[in-house]
């Protein structure tokens, strides 16, 4: 889609929001592993434990997210920046020399992760150009480690208020 100025001003706008960056994973019918980089996941409900993300509607894989009944969620480290861009191109062999395991439903996640949550489908709602996918989550492991952030159209690395300035 090509993107006209005020398209562009609100990008910059949205882009003053600090996010995380995750990698969305599901399985085919098949069983083959399929997956994104997003920066639209959020937490949303702690009573169901509910979370959210969005999907471009002209996504290759909204078939493969529209049916599963689980999905899985890396939220990326530090280091993990090569992993973002792998999974944020439009490659068949995303997840060659990955290394995953399977999660609930048999979701692929990524290990050195900073967390991963193991979710089952809740609701899909459409938004514009995007699906919203709530996902209801069954399982979460709190690893831990420096998380990978997106600002401003690029990568950062948070720093602990206790290193600032040092
Ligand atoms: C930091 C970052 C955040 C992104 N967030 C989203 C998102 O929330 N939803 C989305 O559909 N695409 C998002 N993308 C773009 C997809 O990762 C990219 O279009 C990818 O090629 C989609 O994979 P697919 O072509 O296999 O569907 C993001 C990309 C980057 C680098």
């Amino acid at each position: 889609m090509q993107e006209n100025a005020d398209q562009r001003a609100l990008k910059r706008t949205l882009g003053r929001y600090p996010t995380g960056v995750a990698v969305v994973t599901a399985r085919r019918g098949d069983g083959t592993p399929v997956g994104l980089t997003v920066n639209s996941f959020t937490s949303v409900s702690l009573e169901p434990p509910l979370i959210l993300w969005c999907l471009a509607n002209e996504s290759p894989n909204l078939p493969v997210f529209r049916d599963a009944a689980h999905f899985g969620i890396s939220v990326l480290a530090a280091d993990q920046q090569w992993v973002s861009n792998r999974f944020a191109s439009p490659l068949e062999e995303k997840f060659a020399g990955i290394d995953w395991f399977e999660g609930e439903g048999g979701v692929p996640l990524l290990r050195g992760s900073v967390a991963h949550l193991h979710c089952r489908h809740y609701s899909r709602h459409p938004g514009g150009d995007h699906v919203i996918l709530l996902g209801q989550v069954a399982r979460f492991d709190n690893t831990g480690g420096e998380p990978l952030v997106y600002l401003g159209g690029d990568y950062h690395v948070a720093q602990p208020p206790g290193e600032r300035g040092s």
